[in-house]
């Protein structure tokens, strides 16, 4: 079954929205599939965020993803990946429709709640990057395609 990584960021988890938005994603039918709170590394923040070296935002992404914990899950389910980005919605918020976790929750690009994968490479490589496969569970109720 497809995967994706989830991260609840800093923002997120100060705000009080690990559960509002966890409940978003299994009220959609996806699966929590592995799931830990954890202040990120500059090591593997840098790793996760690697194709944004270099550009004007990076130093600030960097020092505000390590600041505080944030919830890193990996989810699962039919078309998981465009699925939960799409309910992450667009990364700037002032263009993130409402009904989308940016949408609702934020207002500023800096700090738009939540890290989603945006392919089956980079969910893979994100996922890798923060679980081992022992951390990752299988779910015996996915078994119905249209359950999972
Ligand atoms: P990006 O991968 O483009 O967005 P997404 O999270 O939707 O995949 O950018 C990674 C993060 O970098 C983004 O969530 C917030 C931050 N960011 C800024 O702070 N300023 C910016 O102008 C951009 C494009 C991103
Ligand atoms: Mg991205």
């Amino acid at each position: 079954m497809e995967k994706t990584l989830l991260i609840i960021k800093p923002d997120g988890v100060q705000r009080g929205l690990v559960g509002e938005i966890l409940g978003r994603i299994e009220k959609k039918g996806f699966k929590i599939s592995a799931m830990k709170l954890e202040k990120i590394s500059k090591e593997k923040a840098g790793i996760h965020y690697a194709e944004h070296a270099g550009k004007g935002f990076y130093s600030e992404l960097l020092e505000f993803i390590t600041s505080s914990p944030s919830v890193l899950a990996v989810i699962e389910g039919k078309n998981v990946i465009d699925g939960v980005r799409k309910m992450a919605g667009k990364t700037n918020p002032l263009e993130s429709d409402l009904g989308t976790i940016r949408g609702d929750f934020a207002v500023a690009v800096s700090h738009n709640v939540v890290h989603t994968s945006d392919g089956p490479e980079s969910s893979k490589r994100e996922i890798e990057n923060f679980f081992s496969n022992e951390e990752i569970q299988t779910h015996i109720l996915c078994t119905e395609e249209w359950t999972c």
